[in-house]
């Protein structure tokens, strides 16, 4: 086993040639069905992907047990799981979510940055290392309204003016973060990330599609990893369009 989650998840997406992490965002059904629409799109799609992402949409809904099984056949198809909870709370409450989701066997976690080091995710990041897990940072969101809170402009820590999303990048830096988040409806922005982490840290962007992004733009932008929800889940043929994202985007650069 590759020690570190960042090593993993490219290891993942050079042998499937693909950038693609799915969102599993299933919302209708009973707990049950939800477990059948999350397996059999594993199934049908897992030769292109690199990962697959749960979040809240599964987590209420289904058991630890029924997550378990999900990530067991994703780890099994050769993927890569994160946890996108957006964790943005105290250290004790992150470490206890923390235990619960590498116990389940997920291999990252998603973070908020606003929450600081010391006693926010300071400890998490410690955890998740000793555990040979992964802790993603947002540095800008996908939505619209992100102007609203990753676009303000600021004053960090030693009164240097800048917007809360350069300041972000630089915490993910620091900290030692194994991804960063910025959606790929903003390339011009994710093009001035790659420009300052310069490969050493992946760039994952949600965002494609639904949301109006451009999968080729913010590949060729600098993104690493295309995070796909909706229009794959949704599309009529999940698997000839999750190909055709593969290899429009991953050769780009
Ligand atoms: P769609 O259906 O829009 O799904 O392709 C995208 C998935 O990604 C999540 N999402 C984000 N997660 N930072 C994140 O960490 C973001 O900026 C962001 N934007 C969307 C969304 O919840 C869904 O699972």
């Amino acid at each position: 086993l590759i020690d570190k989650f960042s090593d993993r998840i490219l290891e993942s997406a050079k042998r499937h040639s693909s950038r693609i992490v799915l969102a599993l965002d299933y919302v209708d059904g009973e707990p049950e069905q939800i477990q059948e629409k999350v397996q059999s799109i594993i199934e049908q799609t897992s030769g292109g992907l690199a990962a697959v992402k749960i979040n809240l949409h599964l987590c209420l809904p289904l058991s630890l047990d029924q997550i378990n099984q999900i990530v067991d056949i994703a780890h099994r198809h050769g993927l890569q799981v994160i946890a996108d909870l957006k964790l943005n709370d105290i250290a004790a409450t992150n470490l206890a979510v923390g235990k619960l989701i590498w116990n389940t066997g997920f291999d990252a976690v998603i973070a908020n940055p606003i929450v600081g080091f010391e006693m926010g995710l300071g400890p998490l990041f410690e955890q998740a290392h000793a555990a040979r897990r992964g802790v993603i940072l947002l540095v800008y969101m996908s939505h619209r309204g992100a102007t609203e809170g990753y676009g303000l402009t600021a004053l960090d820590e030693t009164g240097h003016r800048s917007t809360l999303y350069e300041i972000f990048l630089e915490r993910a830096i620091k900290w030692g973060s194994d991804g960063i988040v910025v959606g790929a409806t903003n390339p011009q922005i994710i093009a001035e990330v790659a420009k300052r982490v310069n490969g050493r840290i992946s760039i994952y962007s949600p965002g494609v599609g639904e949301q109006g992004g451009s999968h080729i733009e913010s590949v060729k932008a600098g993104t690493d990893f295309l995070i796909i929800g909706r229009s794959i889940l949704r599309a009529n043929d999940p698997l000839r369009l999750t190909e055709r994202i593969r290899r429009d985007v991953w050769d780009l650069r």
